[in-house]
């Protein structure tokens, strides 16, 4: 490289709007462009020939750089959250869009790790508030649930009025027979009103009905990762996917079953404190497909555990209790089933299980 090509590398990396960061095979660092000097809080000058650890001394950042150097392979696409200046001098939490590259001389020669970063934490709160709007659809999936519960047991209440008329009609001298009749119209006309209202209710709050399309099953729940992610890292936990391939393809409705693993995900995320693992496995043998979720969070006591799917049970202050109970009844209507394994102070495991080929309904 001349002089010139090096001014013209120096003056590209300054302009860069992401922090440019490059460690030589010793892990020491090379590159180090303005936009890094900001992020990382040190100046340009002082880190060059430095080991990254000292220069970046954020652990999460670190985790990333050591796979590239042991795997020798690269790492991309991953939102950390890290602590940095902000401008009113105080710190705060930002969410960095992270790649790392291994970099190779002719494709042999293994150079060093080039690693990029941007401030994505703006469009990390977009994400949340768009997985705040599913919990509208979280309301939606159970008014429509509630609805369907009450309707099917008012209709065998209007089949068993009838039945009840009929009788009483036969009965030719019972003395009351006026005061049961009118007592029975009331209680017609009332089921008849809750009926309608609840006819309504279902038209105007309609959702979309289910609809089932094959999909694979791992790339729906990196999805359902990739949005939870970020929750995870405010915490201070990770989520690792532990997928295992050629998994059949399965018949489901995606919003539905995103649901249900965000509501999975989300109460280990709130459970989990200091350092915490969350792992999602997928596992699959000739007749099931199994996704388990595990966390080493607070865990369950023996007293609560059975009750944890009841509808609107919730061990949190602000707790709405509705989370399992959705998930319970999304994971039903794929014909699959949720149990649960845990002890207080030892973390959760949450098991499904969805049978292969099935059709939906
Ligand atoms: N991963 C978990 N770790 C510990 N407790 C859990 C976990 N998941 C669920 N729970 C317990 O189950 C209860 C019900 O969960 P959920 O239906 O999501 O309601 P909510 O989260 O609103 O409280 C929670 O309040 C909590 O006590
Ligand atoms: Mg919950």
């Amino acid at each position: 490289m001349n002089r010139t090509d090096q001014t013209l590398y120096e003056i590209i990396l300054k302009n860069f709007k992401e922090a440019v960061v490059f460690a030589d095979a010793q892990g020491r660092v090379q590159i180090f462009n303005p936009v890094a000097e900001r992020y990382f809080e040190i100046s340009g000058k002082e880190v060059l020939g430095k080991k990254l650890e000292r220069v970046i001394p954020h652990p999460n950042i670190q985790r990333h750089f050591d796979f590239v150097y042991d795997k020798k392979e690269g790492n991309y696409d991953v939102d950390l959250a890290i602590p940095v200046p902000a401008a009113s001098s105080e710190r705060e939490t930002r969410l960095l869009h992270c790649n790392f590259y291994p970099i190779f001389d002719r494709g042999v020669k293994f150079l060093g790790c080039l690693a990029t970063f941007s401030d994505v934490t703006e469009k990390g709160l977009l994400l949340r508030e768009i997985s705040k709007s599913r919990d509208l659809s979280t309301i939606g999936v159970l008014a429509r649930w509630m609805a369907h519960e009450i309707r099917n047991p008012l209709s065998s209440l209007n089949i068993n009025i009838e039945l009840l008329r009929e009788e009483l009609r036969e009965e030719a001298h019972l003395a009351q027979k006026e005061e049961i009749h009118s007592l029975l119209n009331f209680i017609s006309y009332e089921t008849l009103r809750l009926e309608n209202n609840l006819k309504d209710f279902l038209d105007f709050n309609r959702l979309p009905p289910p609809t089932f399309e094959w999909v694979q099953l791992n790339e729906v729940l990196d999805s359902v990762v990739r949005l939870l992610r970020p929750d995870a890292q405010m915490k201070n936990a990770r989520i690792d996917t532990h997928f295992q391939k050629n998994l059949p393809m399965m018949k489901i409705d995606v919003s539905q079953f995103n649901l249900a693993i965000s509501n999975l995900l989300v109460n280990s995320i709130q459970a989990v404190s200091g350092k915490g693992e969350i792992h999602l496995h997928t596992r699959g043998s000739k007749k099931n497909v199994f996704i388990i979720i595990k966390d080493n969070g607070v865990g369950i006591s023996k007293e609560h555990l059975p009750k944890i799917f009841d509808f609107m049970f919730s061990t949190k202050p602000t707790g709405s209790g509705l989370g399992l109970s959705i998930a319970k009844k999304i994971i039903s209507d794929h014909h699959g089933e949720i149990t649960v394994r845990s002890e207080l102070n030892k973390g959760a495991e949450f098991r499904i299980r969805l049978p292969v080929g099935q059709k939906g309904s």
